[in-house]
């Protein structure tokens, strides 16, 4: 897909402070824009903790926008209730945590979710609704004109790569094709913040790098911010980028293959 491309409505996340006209820059430039070197997630001193179990004893991270940012981290180090205070999932917490400029607790769950898009290692895709019906979902349910997301759903569809796959149900698809799915899903409502949990642990290694390569593609062309959970050492090797790890309920950075990425 050429970057130079005019950038069309489902492709120019809206910014919602940002006079910027995206729709009349390329996607490069409205790349540039948005990396701009604001904090797009700020979090200090972030403390959870499960009855009697502490996961969380003082995360502090600063997710600049446009960045692509890997978490890893043991089984069980918090990664996924780090990503669910994120998105809201989980609401009890200390510290501050903030998404976009804002602190989470003083905006509306349904807000949140409008600026954080999720994708999971299950897909969660609905067995009875084709793939186009499930990326239409995410826009119904926030009551968007129905042929708006149709429009947007289907240009999406054809950006993951199913164009043609349309109207298949999730177990007429492969799995990383139903990755590819929940990815247009999550992007249909224009998204600025993209979170991945595990989002290739269903997925053998060459469907893996192919998803991965896809999230960085779309990094790279919408500016969409990306934290991305993952096991797969092949993986960041593969994607060099900056890589964060949760251990003992901090935040440590791996120096090694931050260094790498620059
Ligand atoms: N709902 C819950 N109730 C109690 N403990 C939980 C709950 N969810 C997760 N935990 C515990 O919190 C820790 C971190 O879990 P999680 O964030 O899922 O880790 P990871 O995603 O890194 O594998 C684990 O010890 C897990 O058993
Ligand atoms: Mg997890």
């Amino acid at each position: 897909m050429s970057t130079a491309q005019t950038v069309s409505a489902y492709q120019a996340p809206n910014r919602p402070g940002n006079p910027v006209q995206y729709q009349d820059m390329t996607r490069e430039e409205a790349c540039r824009v948005s990396s701009a070197d604001k904090a797009m997630i700020s979090v200090d001193r972030l403390q959870v903790a499960y009855p009697e179990t502490p996961v969380l004893k003082g995360v502090s991270l600063k997710v600049k926008a446009g960045e692509f940012v890997f978490l890893q981290g043991k089984s069980g180090s918090g990664k996924s209730t780090f990503l669910k205070i994120l998105y809201r999932d989980i609401e009890d917490f200390s510290g501050d945590v903030m998404i976009d400029g804002r602190s989470i607790k003083e905006m509306p769950r349904y807000m949140t979710r409008r600026i954080v898009g999720t994708i999971f290692q299950s897909f969660e895709l609905l067995d009875r609704k084709t793939a186009l019906e499930n990326v239409m979902l995410a826009g119904e349910v926030i009551g968007r004109q129905k042929a708006e997301i149709h429009a947007e759903a289907l240009l999406l569809l054809d950006k993951v790569g199913l164009k043609g796959k349309e109207h298949r149900f999730p177990h007429q698809l492969s799995g990383g094709e139903q990755q590819r799915v929940a990815i247009a899903r999550a992007l249909l409502n224009r998204p600025k913040i993209l979170l991945a949990d595990e989002p290739t642990g269903n997925l053998d290694p060459e469907n893996a790098i192919n998803i991965l390569a896809l999230l960085k593609e779309i990094n790279t062309q919408d500016g969409i911010t990306m934290l991305i959970v993952t096991h797969s050492e092949e993986l960041v090797r593969a994607f060099p980028a900056r890589t964060i790890v949760i251990k003992d309920g901090v935040i440590l950075e791996s120096e090694s293959v931050t260094l790498l990425s620059r």
